[in-house]
This record gives structure tokens, sequence and C-alpha cells, in this order.
């Protein structure tokens, strides 16, 4: 079965609140607390820390890191297992140039929910809301925003809005106090610090996480020392505060994670199954309703599937299918230039018709000026724009008399158009897109096919003005 990651991401805009050392010790906490969870973090961020404090070798120079996972590397190679059974992705300092892929904001949404990852990821941000801290809120389950001061909570709302403009349920973002000063002492009902910014973050409507993290000079102290190293809290400031208050962080997420029973990286990629599933689906159906016989020359089209060179549908979509390219271009160049298929310079014409229609799509409708019958005829490009129109004479048509120049579309007018007793569907028409002849039923499937779509609609209502 495919696995999916529980993904949290540490995020603020400000630099300095606690983010990195949130990121690397919730990992070294969940690990411990809970051994046969796979727990994997990563940086967007580009100080190494968590190289540093994860690594079990030095990196050499083709360490795959998470610029190789953004570009599109398979996750198992770029993840290793390294300190406290912690897996972790190296740092890059090249994700500059990563933005080109960027584009959307659910690129890491897909790769996570392709990676094969499971257990928990851990995303530390930079302290930004660039595209890829974007991409790292959107892919969470959960979103933590360390907060120290006023101005960290001041700046929180930039992160609240954005998930506003995409519509996306805010109820994975919680603030958490950091580095608390405890000393720190206020006069009335909001006596410390973390009563202040708790009071003042459900005041405009934020989760607040009920555990703070104190600022302790322990803590601080653990990435200054002689050997240049990262230390844990777990293993050295066993005794502070905060060793007790990532422990109460720790059960916390792991109380959502057992409450979860579809990742935000599992509901997407369902998504985008059943979006791929029902894109198949109205493509068979679309292959299903064709017609067999090219409507022009009444032939089988499977006895020569090279010559299918035109789709065209009616209006109504009744009849739909495709055409011989001889049988279009003789069928138009007959009845634009009233030229009977004998003449001298018939297929100089037919040769210049099937240039433009090969690369148009023409529209065929008849209809009436004053009491006869004629045809409106027009070319469009494949952006819609009107490249000719022009209204020919239907001799005879009305009254059933073929007459040698114009049988083909008289044929293939009744043969898509036919309604009750004889008549054509009122209003009905029918346009005519060039196929590639190797592979035209590529025109049904669901990119190609939504341009047909939007040019039957803009041709429905200019005909209808
Ligand atoms: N609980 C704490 N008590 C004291 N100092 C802390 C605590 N948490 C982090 N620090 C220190 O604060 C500084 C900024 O922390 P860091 O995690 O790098 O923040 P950010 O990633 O948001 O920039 C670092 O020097 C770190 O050692
Ligand atoms: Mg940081
Ligand atoms: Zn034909």
């Amino acid at each position: 079965m495919h696995s999916y990651p529980y993904t949290i991401t540490i995020s603020s805009e400000k630099g300095g609140v606690g983010k990195t050392t949130l990121a690397t010790n919730l990992a070294i906490y969940l690990k411990a607390m809970r051994e046969d969870l796979p727990v994997t973090l990563f940086s967007f961020d580009n100080h190494f820390t968590i190289d540093k404090m994860f690594e079990l070798q030095k990196r050499t120079e083709n360490s795959p890191d998470i610029h190789a996972l953004l570009m599109g590397q398979e996750a198992s190679t770029v993840v290793q297992t390294g300190q406290y059974g912690v897996g972790f992705i190296r740092s890059s300092t090249e994700l500059g140039d990563i933005h080109e892929r960027f584009k959307g904001p659910m690129t890491l949404t897909r790769m996570l929910s392709e990676s094969g990852i499971s257990g928990i990821v851990i995303i530390d941000t930079r302290p930004d809301l660039n595209i890829l801290t974007q991409n790292a809120l959107y892919a969470a389950d959960r979103v933590l925003i360390p907060v120290k001061d006023l101005p960290s909570l001041e700046n929180c709302k930039n992160i609240f809005a954005l998930f506003d403009q995409s519509g996306i349920d805010k109820k994975s973002l919680s603030l958490i106090p950091c580095l608390i000063d405890s000393r720190i002492k206020f006069d009335g009902i909001f006596r410390d610090q973390k009563t202040l910014l708790r009071a003042i973050a459900v005041n405009r409507g934020y989760r607040c996480l009920d555990t703070y993290i104190s600022k302790s000079p322990k803590v601080e102290s653990l990435n200054t020392n002689p050997d240049g190293k990262i230390y844990p809290i777990l293993t050295h400031a066993r005794g502070t505060e905060v060793h007790s208050q990532f422990m109460e962080i720790s059960r916390d997420i792991l109380r959502g994670l057992d409450a979860t029973t579809e990742t935000r990286a599992c509901l997407y990629h369902t998504w985008l199954l059943e979006k791929e599933d029902s894109k198949k689906k109205q493509y068979v159906a679309r292959l299903e309703g064709l017609t067999e016989r090219c409507l022009i020359c009444g032939g089988i089209l499977a006895e020569h599937q090279a010559d299918r060179n035109f789709y065209f549908e009616t209006s109504d979509r009744v009849a739909r299918g495709f055409l011989h390219g001889e049988c279009v271009s003789t069928m138009l160049c007959s009845a634009l230039y009233g030229l009977p298929e004998d003449d001298d310079t018939f297929a100089a014409a037919k040769a210049l018709v099937r240039d433009k229609i090969l690369r148009s799509v023409s529209l065929i409708f008849p209809t009436k000026q004053d009491t006869e019958s004629i045809l409106d005829y027009r070319q469009y490009s494949l952006a819609g724009a009107q490249l000719l129109q022009k209204n020919l004479d239907m001799p005879g048509f009305d009254g059933g008399v073929f007459n040698g120049i114009h049988d083909r579309l008289y044929l293939f007018l009744n043969e898509a158009l036919a309604g009750y007793e004889g008549a054509l569907r009122e209003g009905g028409w029918i346009s005519i897109y060039p196929v590639n002849p190797e592979n035209p039923e590529v025109i049904l499937q669901e990119e190609s096919y939504k341009i047909i779509r939007r040019l039957q609609k803009q041709i429905a209502e200019l005909l209808n003005q």
C-alpha cells in the first residue's frame, strides 16, 4: 500500500523566534517517544543546522540534498537516516533558482504524496513567505507558528491571510509562544509574556497551543561549545522546563497524528487520481459516440484509418466523428468556388482550400436569406479569431435537388443535421477540426478537447447574437 506522510511545517516571517530549534528538537522527541514512527526532517533555510545535528557522515560532493528533491529526484534516494534515528535531507544554498519549478502552491504536496515517505515529515522554513514557504504551508497537516513578542505576533497575520485567499481551512494553524522569559512580569490580568501573547492571539481568532517554550540559558548554550556541535535538548537539557514543554508539544502532535485518518498528502493524491480517472472516463465516453462512417462519402472509417484528417461535431453534439481529408477538401472546394470536379482548375483550387482548412476550424451553418437557403461558411483560428466569412448559395437544396456540384455538402448536411420530416434541425451548425491522421483520437483527450469546447461555446454565442 502506498504511504503518505503527516506533515508539520514550522513557519514564521520573523527570524530568531526558535523555528529551527523547534523543528530539530521536535523530530528527536517524536522519534524518542515513538520509536517505530519514521520521522523525516528538512529545511528550506541555508544555515545547515539540520546537517550539523543529524549527519553521521560528512557531506561529499554528490550527497543528494533538498535541492535534488525539489528538482524531482526520488525521495528514497535523498532522505538519509541520521543521529537519533531521525531521517533528514541535507540543506542547500541553491534554492534560489527553484522558483521556476514552483509556480503553483501545491507542487510540494504532490511531491510528498508521491514520495512514499511515511510517518511524520517536519519542514523548517525560511523567515519569509516565498513560494517554497507557501508550498510548505499548503502541504502541512499542522503548521506551528512560533511567536516570541508582539512584532512576531503581528507578522503571522500574513500566513492567515494567505490561507484565507486560497480558501484553505485555517484549523491546521496554531501559534506557540516561544522564548518566553518567565522573569518578565506585568501588573494587571496579563501577568506575564505568554498570557499576554495568548490573549492577543485568541482575540484575533488565532489558535494557540496550550504549551509554550521558555527561554532557557541552558538551551541557548547547546549550540555554543568547543566541538562546534549542536546538542539536542532531550540529551543535554533534561533538567530544564523546556524539556517538559517539548514532551508536551510532542504528545499534542502525536494525538493529532493519531486522530488523522487521511493526511493532506493522501487527500491530494486521491483527488489527483479521481481527476485522472474522470478524465479517462470522459475520454472513453467521447470515443463511444463517434460515427462509424465518413458522413460525406458514407465510407467506413475503419477501412482507411490513415485518411481520417478531420473531426466534426454538430452544435447539439448529436453527430460527431471523423471525416476523410479528401472528402472535406472536395466538398468545401466545390461549395466555395461552385466548381464541378472535372473543371481544369479544380485540383489547384482544392489544394488551396485544403491548405487553409488544415490550419483552421471550419464552420458550416445552413440558414435562410429571405426564403432562400444559404450556407454561412466561416473559418476560425484555434484561438477563436474569425479568418473568413462567406455566404454561399445552395441551389436546389430545399427541393431536395442535387446538382453535381453541391452533392457532397447536401448529403453531409442531411446526414449530420437531419431532424424530423426531412427538415434540418433548426439553428444547427457543424464545426470541422483538422486532426493528426496518425492519431486522430488525441483531439478527444482532455487537453485538446478543451479547445474544441471553448470554440463551440464562442461560436454558439456569436451565432445567437
Ligand atoms: N528555548 C530557548 N531558550 C533560549 N534560547 C533559545 C531557545 N530556543 C532557541 N533559542 C536560541 O535562539 C536563537 C534563534 O533560534 P532559532 O531556532 O535559530 O530561530 P529561527 O529558526 O526562528 O531563526 C538561537 O540562537 C537559539 O539557540
Ligand atoms: Mg531557522
Ligand atoms: Zn469520406
